[in-house]
Protein backbone atom coordinates (compact mmCIF):
# COMPACT_ATOMS: atom_id res chain seq x y z
CA UNK A 1 0.00 0.00 0.00
CA UNK A 2 1.29 3.36 -0.80
CA UNK A 3 1.53 5.67 1.86
CA UNK A 4 3.01 9.20 0.64
CA UNK A 5 5.02 10.66 -1.85
CA UNK A 6 8.60 9.79 0.26
CA UNK A 7 10.80 11.94 -2.36
CA UNK A 8 11.11 13.61 -5.81
CA UNK A 9 14.49 12.88 -7.04
CA UNK A 10 16.12 15.48 -9.48
CA UNK A 11 19.27 14.81 -11.49
CA UNK A 12 21.59 17.63 -11.19
CA UNK A 13 25.14 18.12 -12.54
CA UNK A 14 26.72 19.07 -9.00
CA UNK A 15 25.51 18.79 -5.39
CA UNK A 16 28.10 21.51 -4.62
CA UNK A 17 26.27 23.96 -6.84
CA UNK A 18 22.57 22.59 -6.14
CA UNK A 19 22.56 22.10 -2.58
CA UNK A 20 22.77 25.86 -1.83
CA UNK A 21 19.71 27.01 -3.61
CA UNK A 22 17.62 24.67 -2.14
CA UNK A 23 19.43 24.96 1.57
CA UNK A 24 19.55 28.87 1.23
CA UNK A 25 17.26 30.03 -1.25
CA UNK A 26 14.69 27.20 -0.34
CA UNK A 27 15.60 26.88 3.40
CA UNK A 28 15.12 23.92 3.73
CA UNK A 29 16.75 21.79 5.84
CA UNK A 30 19.70 19.04 4.50
CA UNK A 31 18.79 15.72 6.37
CA UNK A 32 22.28 14.08 5.16
CA UNK A 33 24.24 13.27 1.68
CA UNK A 34 24.93 9.40 1.00
CA UNK A 35 26.90 8.18 -1.51
CA UNK A 36 25.11 4.92 -3.31
CA UNK A 37 28.45 2.81 -5.48
CA UNK A 38 25.89 0.53 -6.34
CA UNK A 39 24.23 3.01 -7.96
CA UNK A 40 27.02 5.22 -9.11
CA UNK A 41 25.42 8.44 -7.55
CA UNK A 42 25.91 10.77 -4.58
CA UNK A 43 22.15 12.00 -2.75
CA UNK A 44 21.53 14.79 -0.64
CA UNK A 45 18.06 14.47 1.07
CA UNK A 46 16.40 17.67 2.39
CA UNK A 47 12.88 17.21 4.03
CA UNK A 48 9.76 19.19 2.21
CA UNK A 49 6.75 18.37 5.43
CA UNK A 50 6.19 14.75 5.36
CA UNK A 51 7.79 14.21 1.27
CA UNK A 52 11.51 15.18 0.47
CA UNK A 53 13.75 16.48 -2.54
CA UNK A 54 16.78 14.30 -3.67
CA UNK A 55 19.42 15.89 -5.20
CA UNK A 56 20.88 12.92 -7.31
CA UNK A 57 24.68 13.74 -8.43
CA UNK A 58 26.40 10.91 -10.67
CA UNK A 59 29.61 9.76 -9.61
CA UNK A 60 30.23 8.16 -13.18
CA UNK A 61 29.57 8.99 -16.55
CA UNK A 62 28.07 5.56 -17.45
CA UNK A 63 26.02 5.26 -14.31
CA UNK A 64 22.14 5.60 -15.14
CA UNK A 65 22.11 9.04 -13.58
CA UNK A 66 25.18 10.21 -15.36
CA UNK A 67 23.27 8.84 -18.79
CA UNK A 68 20.31 10.32 -17.83
CA UNK A 69 22.02 13.84 -17.22
CA UNK A 70 23.55 13.58 -21.47
CA UNK A 71 19.98 12.54 -22.82
CA UNK A 72 18.11 15.27 -20.61
CA UNK A 73 20.12 17.83 -18.67
CA UNK A 74 19.09 18.44 -14.96
CA UNK A 75 15.86 18.33 -14.44
CA UNK A 76 13.03 15.99 -12.24
CA UNK A 77 14.55 11.99 -12.67
CA UNK A 78 11.88 9.98 -10.57
CA UNK A 79 9.43 9.74 -8.24
CA UNK A 80 9.21 7.52 -5.71
CA UNK A 81 6.16 6.22 -3.35
CA UNK A 82 6.44 5.13 -0.01
CA UNK A 83 5.01 1.70 0.68
CA UNK A 84 4.89 -0.94 3.47
CA UNK A 85 6.77 -3.79 1.77
CA UNK A 86 9.01 -3.00 -1.28
CA UNK A 87 9.17 -6.62 -1.92
CA UNK A 88 5.21 -6.94 -2.26
CA UNK A 89 4.99 -3.91 -4.02
CA UNK A 90 7.17 -4.61 -6.85
CA UNK A 91 5.54 -8.15 -7.58
CA UNK A 92 1.97 -6.23 -7.04
CA UNK A 93 2.70 -4.36 -9.79
CA UNK A 94 4.24 -6.82 -11.86
CA UNK A 95 1.14 -9.03 -11.80
CA UNK A 96 -0.24 -6.24 -12.95
CA UNK A 97 1.64 -6.23 -15.99
CA UNK A 98 3.58 -3.39 -15.61
CA UNK A 99 7.24 -3.73 -16.49
CA UNK A 100 10.02 -3.64 -13.72
CA UNK A 101 13.69 -2.28 -13.73
CA UNK A 102 13.62 -4.06 -10.33
CA UNK A 103 12.45 -7.84 -9.88
CA UNK A 104 13.42 -7.69 -6.14
CA UNK A 105 14.31 -4.93 -3.59
CA UNK A 106 17.68 -4.00 -3.56
CA UNK A 107 20.21 -1.15 -0.69
CA UNK A 108 18.86 2.20 -1.41
CA UNK A 109 20.15 5.56 0.47
CA UNK A 110 19.19 6.78 3.72
CA UNK A 111 18.54 3.08 4.63
CA UNK A 112 15.63 2.21 2.37
CA UNK A 113 15.09 -0.94 0.69
CA UNK A 114 14.04 -0.12 -2.94
CA UNK A 115 12.71 -0.68 -6.38
CA UNK A 116 12.01 0.79 -9.72
CA UNK A 117 9.03 0.14 -12.14
CA UNK A 118 10.06 0.85 -16.01
CA UNK A 119 8.77 4.67 -17.53
CA UNK A 120 7.78 3.03 -20.38
CA UNK A 121 5.33 0.86 -18.13
CA UNK A 122 4.22 4.28 -16.05
CA UNK A 123 3.31 6.86 -18.67
CA UNK A 124 7.12 8.36 -18.70
CA UNK A 125 7.60 8.64 -15.18
CA UNK A 126 10.38 6.62 -13.57
CA UNK A 127 8.91 5.38 -10.46
CA UNK A 128 10.26 4.21 -7.16
CA UNK A 129 8.71 2.29 -4.07
CA UNK A 130 10.96 2.23 -0.51
CA UNK A 131 10.26 1.02 1.86
CA UNK A 132 12.20 2.62 5.10
CA UNK A 133 14.83 1.60 7.14
CA UNK A 134 14.50 1.54 10.95
CA UNK A 135 14.96 3.96 12.53
CA UNK A 136 14.51 6.92 9.49
CA UNK A 137 14.76 10.07 9.86
CO1 LIG B 1 14.93 8.01 -5.05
Amino acid sequence: MIRKIQHIGIAVRSLREAVPFYRDVLGLSLLGTEEVPEQKIRAALFRVGESAIELIESTAADGPVGKFLDRNGEGIHHLCFQVDDAAAALSDAKGKGVRLIDESPREGAHGTRIGFLHPKSTFGVLTEFAQEGDGEH
